[in-house]
């Protein structure tokens, strides 16, 4: 294994990984902090530390529970469980491309991912321990002690385990999908039904894309997308504390939607059928909605084919379970 021995001044290139080897040519690369540049034997610890059931309170939890790699690293469930089967909020999003986020979370409440696994680990409906406590346990196995030391060049710490964390997320990226391969010229990549449902999806009655656009079919910002009246979850508003963000929360990427359900910010919509239900019928109207969403009425077989367009969007090795 590259890197195992060496410490993190010493970090040389041959043990970088460099974005640019982990995308396609025609995907501009994710950036990379300065002070934590991608090695091998950082995402060897971050993948350790993912699979770990010991980093929550009582080891029955790891971040794989909930962002599990056959599902495009999101879950079944609408609001998965933590430690002692307490429940948050929220839906568990997809990690895949996470290294192209601007902000963190789906209400941006958290600046960036080199901070975000401090999140989960210390929230008590998630795997609730306390870093210092986290940093004991780990620090107690000599081969984490090892394995961080060979990767930042001290032993386990707080500004490091997410830091490693990070790494690893990075490192999951999916851009290998058939409307990849269509828009790289593979003109038999889609279905005549795929085909045009994505004309539907970029048309101006459709309007999607003026929030669902560019490579990771999102523009990043916040937007409310009509889904209630009353948000019990305020969305962007807790971060702002202006009633203006109420209900908005940062437009997801739709790759690999289709292993991801259900869908919405809490998991309320089953399916993607309930999605177009949901834009074609039940927008709520709420004083925030974005002006953006259309009104408009699909028939059965445009209905079919935007579903064809949704699944054209699956990254191939994200559906066979991401063998990372
Ligand atoms: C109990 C389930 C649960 C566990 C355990 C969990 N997560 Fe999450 N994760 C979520 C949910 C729910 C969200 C969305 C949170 C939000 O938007 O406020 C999330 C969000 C994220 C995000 C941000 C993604 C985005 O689109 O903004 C990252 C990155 C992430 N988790 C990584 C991790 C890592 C690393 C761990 C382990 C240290 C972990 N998660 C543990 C449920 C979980
Ligand atoms: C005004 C911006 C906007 C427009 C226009 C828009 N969306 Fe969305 N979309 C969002 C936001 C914001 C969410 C997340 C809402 C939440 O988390 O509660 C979302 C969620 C989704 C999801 C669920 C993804 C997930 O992982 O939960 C799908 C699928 C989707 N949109 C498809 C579409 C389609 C198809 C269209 C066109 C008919 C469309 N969107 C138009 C902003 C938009």
């Amino acid at each position: 294994m590259l890197g195992s021995n060496a410490c993190y001044e010493g970090t040389t290139q041959a043990e970088m990984i460099f974005p640019y080897s982990l995308v396609p040519e025609d995907i501009t690369p994710f950036e990379v902090p300065a002070d934590n540049p991608l090695t091998l034997a950082k995402v060897d610890l971050g993948r350790r530390l993912f699979n770990e059931p010991s980093i929550s309170l009582d080891s029955t939890i790891s971040c794989a529970s909930c962002h599990k790699k056959d599902l495009a690293f999101a879950d079944t469930l609408s609001i998965t469980p933590g430690i002692h089967g307490l429940t948050g909020d929220r839906n568990p999003p997809s990690l895949l491309n996470a290294a192209y986020l601007q902000s963190i979370n789906k209400d941006g409440g958290v600046a960036k991912l080199d901070i975000q696994a401090l999140v989960p680990i210390e929230d008590e409906n998630e795997m609730g321990i306390s870093i210092v406590k986290l940093i004991d346990r780990l620090q107690a196995d000599p081969d984490y002690s090892r394995q961080f030391t060979a990767a930042y060049g001290t032993d386990v710490n707080g500004y490091n385990i997410p830091r490693a964390l990070a790494s690893y997320v990075r490192t999951l990226i999916s851009f290998d999908s058939p409307y990849d391969a269509y828009t790289n010229g593979d003109i038999s990549a889609l279905s005549q039904s795929a085909i045009k449902g994505k004309a539907l999806f970029f048309s101006d009655r459709l309007n999607c894309a003026s929030c669902h656009s560019g490579n990771l079919l999102t523009n990043q910002s916040f937007q409310n997308n009509g889904l209630y009246n009353n948000y019990s979850d305020l969305g962007r508003a807790l971060i702002t504390l202006d009633s203006a963000d109420v209900g908005k929360f940062r437009v997801p990427s739709l790759r690999n939607v289709a292993l991801t359900a259900p869908y919405m910010h809490d998991g309320s919509l089953n399916s993607l059928q309930e999605v177009l239900d949901h834009y074609q019928h039940n927008l709520s109207g709420h004083t925030n909605q974005s002006p953006q969403l259309r009104s408009f009425e699909l028939d059965d077989d445009e209905v079919q084919d935007m579903m064809a367009f949704l699944e054209s969007l699956t990254g191939s090795q994200a559906k066979r379970g991401l063998n990372q």
